[in-house]
């Protein structure tokens, strides 16, 4: 099979990575670190599947053009993209749905919202209606930040139109936890479960980011949690979306919390996480484009296999991120990396080195010739028998590492690795 990806970043380099275990891969337009990328949009790309990574072309409608030409994809149509398109709607729908969420209140005047601010608990979280890459919510025990937040979203300066219309949401607590089911438009399988990093900073402190790494199995989903997951919120919410006229064909991503109260929603994305797919999808056992293929035709056959085996990834960003990140710099050692036992490197904000090679797809196995590009600049995923191993093999990778100002957390699955192993694995 051949199967065209479309994207750039180190979620698309590992759907390449896994679909290549069975298929040929073309990836659009994919980065100088992704064997396989393509300038040529996939519209005019010959594949038997396509694949599309992140939620702007979902919510562009990508999948809908590419189906009206006849193309069998994998991805929802901009109908379905919208739960990610616009918070206030999946809000309403999660609502309709029955699941489990936040209160919450969406509001178009910033008035109303800073009053809303008042009815909340003494944690205030306040997210842009729109698309802003992960960056655009602030949980804040302070109310005049909220409030600050509120404005500058609002004006338009924090976030352009993403954020004129907000939502206003309780804080919770407990921990969050990340459930990427495949859905066929009726039936819809879980992958194995993970858990992601949003903060920049080591503890969970500063703003967040599309995500500082992530670690899959997680220790407190056993099989039950996510068998709640999938009855309370994935299943009630794929008959909303079916019930509305919607035929959702495409990864439905659950970011829940665990709260002592039971789970909530706190939000969906219409795609494969970043950096979750780092971890999820290099575990997984069974063929992944028999998975995703049969989705996207409406006809999922069975569910994912999955060994006891764990992954743990460590995203390497430039300095400055998730603010404008320092970029241009050599990036050294990526050859290294996957020279390690059990190590994979995915790459995202990266660049090729003028006149540091020009073959399309293969620069990362040139090591040095890669420079920094972007603010997240490569996903280090290790693998092993269990947490803690999967753990010291994704920082050994990234021990090689190096570019001037190369933030790492070094705290990434710590807390899971010892609670499984027993010790303290720092
Ligand atoms: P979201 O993009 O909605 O997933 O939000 C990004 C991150 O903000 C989440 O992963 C949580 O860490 C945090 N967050 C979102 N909503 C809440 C909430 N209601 N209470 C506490 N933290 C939240
Ligand atoms: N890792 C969070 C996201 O992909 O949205």
């Amino acid at each position: 099979m051949r199967v065209c990806v479309v994207g750039s970043g180190g979620r698309e380099h590992a759907l390449a990575h896994v679909l290549s275990r069975s298929c040929d891969v073309v990836v659009t337009p994919g980065n100088p670190g992704i064997p396989g990328s393509v300038g040529a949009p996939a519209g005019e790309i010959e594949a038997d599947l396509y694949v599309i990574g992140p939620e702007a072309p979902l919510v562009g409608g990508l999948a809908d053009e590419l189906r009206a030409a006849g193309r069998l994809v994998f991805g929802p149509g901009a109908d379905g993209a919208l739960l990610e398109g616009s918070k206030a709607w999946m809000k309403e729908l999660l609502v309709a749905a029955g699941v489990p969420t936040a209160r919450h209140g969406s509001f178009d005047e910033p008035e109303a919202a800073i009053r809303y601010l008042g009815a909340m608990g003494d944690m205030f979280v306040v997210k842009t209606d729109g698309l802003a890459a992960g960056k655009g919510v602030l949980v804040t025990s302070d109310r005049a930040e909220a409030a600050d937040a509120v404005r500058a979203y609002m004006s338009g300066e924090a976030f352009g139109d993403a954020g004129r219309r907000v939502v206003i949401e309780e804080g919770l607590g407990g921990p969050e936890l990340s459930v990427l089911a495949v859905c066929d438009g009726r039936r819809a399988v879980p992958l194995a479960p993970a858990q992601d990093f949003k903060r920049i900073g080591e503890g969970g402190i500063g703003p967040n980011t599309g995500g500082m790494g992530a670690y899959s199995p997680v220790p407190v989903a056993d099989s039950q949690v996510v068998d709640e997951v999938m009855d309370r919120a994935v299943l009630p919410t794929l008959a909303e979306l079916r019930r509305r006229g919607i035929d959702y064909r495409g990864v439905l991503y659950a970011g829940l919390m665990l709260t002592p109260q039971g789970l909530r929603v706190l939000e969906y994305n219409v795609r494969f996480g970043d950096p979750e797919a780092q971890v999820v999808l290099p575990r997984l056992r069974s063929d992944l484009a028999d998975l995703l293929a049969g989705a996207a035709g409406g006809s999922l056959a069975q569910a994912p296999a999955y060994g006891d085996d764990a992954a743990v990834t460590v995203v390497c960003a430039c300095e400055g991120y998730p603010g404008a990140p320092r970029t241009g710099d050599l990036i050294g050692g990526i050859e290294a990396a996957n020279a390690e036992e059990q190590v994979t490197v995915f790459c995202a904000g990266v660049a090729s080195v003028a006149g540091g090679g020009n073959g399309a797809g293969s620069t990362a196995q040139r090591g040095q010739s890669l420079s920094t590009a972007g603010g997240r600049v490569l996903a280090v995923t290790g693998q092993g028998p269990d947490l803690a191993t999967a753990r010291r093999r994704a920082y050994a990778g990234v021990a090689h590492i190096d570019w001037p100002g190369r933030y790492v957390r070094f705290d990434v699955a710590a807390e899971a690795a010892a609670s499984v192993s027993g010790k303290d694995t720092e």
